[in-house]
């Protein structure tokens, strides 16, 4: 009998102290607890090398040694599995927090056609999502949602965007900089509750992306390893086709931080003109007559507050760097004929007039964006962050056409060769449109 006790209770102490042991750090997330963790989170999707390409990425804790993504045409029955790689990802904080970023592409996806997948290894697999493919070739009429600026507190516009994406509204997302604020906070736990919060639109419609200053830290580690974008690269800049859209992604960071090696400003600025040169030969115009840029910081502010517009009104990525005036961006984009260019970084959203070197270049009084002679360029940083709303200037520029400091995004709609349809959606107004505006164009190509 005393034995039996003395068994129980070095039983239940054992209990105990495994218990203990399973507690989780003082940080108290679930995932850091000293267990093995194999089940695939922060699922997200993004163009592969062609729009017939979709490439799936998502985290494990440990180290499954297996990346695999089952899928199935829908209403169908044969499924399919494909393979592809992963990554040990160290956060650069002081924890070395480890995570395992697995990356596999599906290539040769059958146009206009609904698939369902999951995704993950023998060891542990995700709930089933699904993504719609886009119509082959040049001729149909991608529609997208667009903003920068979204964190993981106060993301305003989140949930209102969850809802499109998962009614179909889009064909992708575009988020121009500045993720989860920031995405290496707290050991990189707030990019990981970011990527799961975003999951429910980015498994399902393509989430394409570009650097914003919030990404810094570590070299743009974070951002590096959780964005699988087009190209070889680092997904720092990158271009894709989209129907009747030429799209280029591109760093403006790459005019800031320095410390990083002022060769990525060098390479992406040449790349840039490559790609440009390329999207605007006469015979690539007409198969995609619209160029559309973006980046997170703007080259034109109407925010007191910004330091690189301040006082003398002038911006690196604008005019290039200061004194040289080398790597200036307004003068590529304006020679190559760039049609639109989003920008985010402020947290508003503003359209201009038709713009260069600080003159507005309607394409007529009565119709300002019919064929005008110069880029159209839009701030939209407004999503929603823990930095909140940003003020306008007292005194308005010339060139600002329209301004809301309401929470919302962009919506573009590239109805054909012709014709681009924008609106603002406001979070903060239930949905409404705060502004909505053509862009018509006979004749695409520089504007000089
Ligand atoms: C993964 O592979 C490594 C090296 O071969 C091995 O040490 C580890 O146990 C494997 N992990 C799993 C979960 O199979
Ligand atoms: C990391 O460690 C250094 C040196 O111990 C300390 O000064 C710093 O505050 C730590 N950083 C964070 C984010 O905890
Ligand atoms: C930062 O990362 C880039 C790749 O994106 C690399 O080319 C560069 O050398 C790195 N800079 C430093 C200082 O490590
Ligand atoms: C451009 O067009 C808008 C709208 O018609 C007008 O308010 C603005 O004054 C025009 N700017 C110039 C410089 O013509
Ligand atoms: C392009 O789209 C606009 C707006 O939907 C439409 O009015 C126009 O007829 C279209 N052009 C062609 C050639 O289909
Ligand atoms: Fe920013």
């Amino acid at each position: 009998m005393v034995n039996l006790t003395l068994l129980l209770c070095l039983v239940l102490g054992l209990c105990f102290s495994c218990r203990a042991e399973i507690k989780p750090d003082s940080n108290n997330n679930a995932l850091d607890l000293d267990i093995v963790h194999y089940q695939p989170e922060q699922v997200h999707l993004a163009f592969g090398e062609n729009l017939q390409e979709i490439v799936v990425t998502w985290s494990t804790r440990s180290s499954t040694n297996g990346s695999t993504v089952n899928f199935v045409e829908h209403a169908q029955s044969k499924w399919s599995s494909v393979s592809g790689s992963w990554e040990r990802f160290i956060d650069g904080g002081n924890k070395s927090r480890t995570q395992y970023i697995h990356k596999v592409t599906l290539s040769a996806l059958k146009p206009e056609t609904r698939y369902e997948y999951n995704c993950g290894s023998d060891l542990g697999w995700s709930a089933i999502y699904r993504f719609t493919t886009p119509p082959l070739g040049d001729n149909w009429s991608p529609s997208l949602a667009i903003y920068g600026d979204m964190g993981n507190e106060n993301a305003q516009s989140l949930a209102r965007l969850q809802r499109d994406s998962q009614m179909g509204m889009y064909d992708a997302i575009i988020h121009v900089g500045d993720f989860a604020y920031d995405m290496d906070t707290d050991d990189a736990r707030v990019g990981d509750e970011f990527m799961r919060q975003i999951e429910t639109v980015a498994a399902y419609v393509p989430y394409m992306v570009c650097p914003g200053n919030h990404e810094e830290k570590y070299n743009f580690s974070n951002y590096r390893a959780r964005f699988n974008m087009p190209g070889n690269g680092d997904s720092l800049w990158y271009s894709f086709n989209m129907g009747p859209i030429h799209f280029v992604s591109f760093s403006t960071e790459v005019y800031y931080f320095f410390n990083y090696g002022m060769k990525l400003l060098t390479k992406q600025f040449a790349w840039l003109e490559r790609d440009l040169a390329e999207a605007n030969l006469p015979e690539n115009r007409a198969k995609r007559p619209w160029i559309i840029t973006y980046g997170h910081r703007p080259m034109y502010c109407s925010d007191d507050k910004e330091y690189d517009c301040n006082g003398q009104l002038e911006t690196y990525i604008r005019q290039g760097l200061p004194t040289l005036k080398w790597f200036g961006l307004e003068d590529l984009f304006y020679k190559h004929g760039v049609d639109v260019e989003f920008f985010a970084h402020e947290h508003f959203y503003t359209r201009l007039w038709p713009i260069y070197d600080f003159k507005v270049y309607n394409g007529s009084a009565e119709a300002p964006y019919t064929n005008p002679k110069a880029p159209i360029q839009i701030i939209t940083g407004s999503a929603g962050c823990n930095e909140n709303r940003e003020p306008f200037s007292k005194v308005l520029p010339e060139w600002n056409a329209f301004h809301s400091n309401d929470y919302g995004y962009t919506r573009l709609k590239a109805h054909n060769a012709t014709h681009l349809y924008f609106e603002q959606v406001s979070d903060d107004k239930d949905g409404k449109i705060v502004d909505s505006f053509w862009v018509i164009k006979d004749k695409h190509g520089a504007y000089m």
